[in-house]
């Protein structure tokens, strides 16, 4: 029994594909059949799958269909977190996902989830992305202070909402974490982020992250081991398709 991470599937097998990268960079070229094999090829049926958020492109559930059914086909038990492209998924409605799916699908984002008695915890995350401003030299000048107070709301919402999850599986006498965010813990101009504070407070062993697209932003953020605990970036095209295995 293992646990495997990857993220950004961006699947739109009833939808229409809404990013130019998945036309243009030759990483998505048969993205889902190449996933497929991969994961036919490493996974048990005992193993567990963590997708890291953006799984679809479809604007509700009824768009989302035929993603799910490639998801389900998928080797192993699969937990779906929260992803900034994910429009089925109402943050307030997590509970009807999973009445929906049951036995099929789980959808983490709200407590936690056990894998052999490390807590798995979930949320979709949020760093601040600019609009940066930049010198001639392309140093970062500045940001728009606006869309960067918007940001810090959202930061101490997704903080709040992870704090609630950790201290549930506390309480119910966890001592080993592993965090999955959608968002990268920090912005390229962050060494630190209420996240990585959190990793710290909770102890958390693995902080594992998705969003970032394109050879151009693979590392805007912490890889490896920081402050003690492991950090990887698990987007697909990062990966190649290929699952990373986390435990
Ligand atoms: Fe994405
Ligand atoms: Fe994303």
């Amino acid at each position: 029994m293992s646990l495997y991470a990857i993220g950004d599937l961006h699947l739109h097998f009833g939808s229409q594909l809404k990013a130019k990268m998945q036309l243009s960079d030759p990483a998505w070229v048969g993205h889902e059949e190449r996933f497929m094999d991969n994961c036919r090829r490493l996974l048990e049926e005992d193993d567990v799958l963590v997708l890291v958020g953006d799984h679809s492109w479809g604007r509700d559930l009824e768009e989302c269909e035929k993603d799910f059914d490639y998801i389900r086909s998928l080797p192993g038990r699969k937990i779906l977190t929260r992803g900034n492209h994910d429009m089925f998924w109402d943050a307030k409605k997590t509970a009807k996902l999973n009445e929906r799916f049951k036995g099929e699908l789980t959808f983490l984002q709200d407590g936690y989830e056990d894998y052999k008695g490390t807590a798995l915890i979930a949320s979709k995350g949020f760093c601040f992305e600019g609009p940066f401003y930049l010198d001639r030299k392309g140093n970062v000048v500045g940001y728009d202070e606006k869309d960067k107070a918007h940001a810090d709301k959202l930061v101490k919402r997704e903080e709040e909402r992870l704090i609630a999850n950790f201290e549930q599986a506390k309480a119910d006498g966890y001592e080993r974490f592993i965090l999955f965010l959608h968002y990268p813990p920090t912005n390229v101009l962050e060494k630190d982020s209420a996240f990585t504070r959190l990793a710290s407070r909770y102890n958390v062993s693995q902080v594992i992250y998705a969003h970032c697209h394109g050879k151009r932003r693979f590392h805007d953020s912490i890889e490896g081991k920081y402050r003690g605990r492991e950090y990887s970036l698990v987007s697909g095209d990062y990966l190649d398709w290929i699952p990373k295995k986390i435990m």
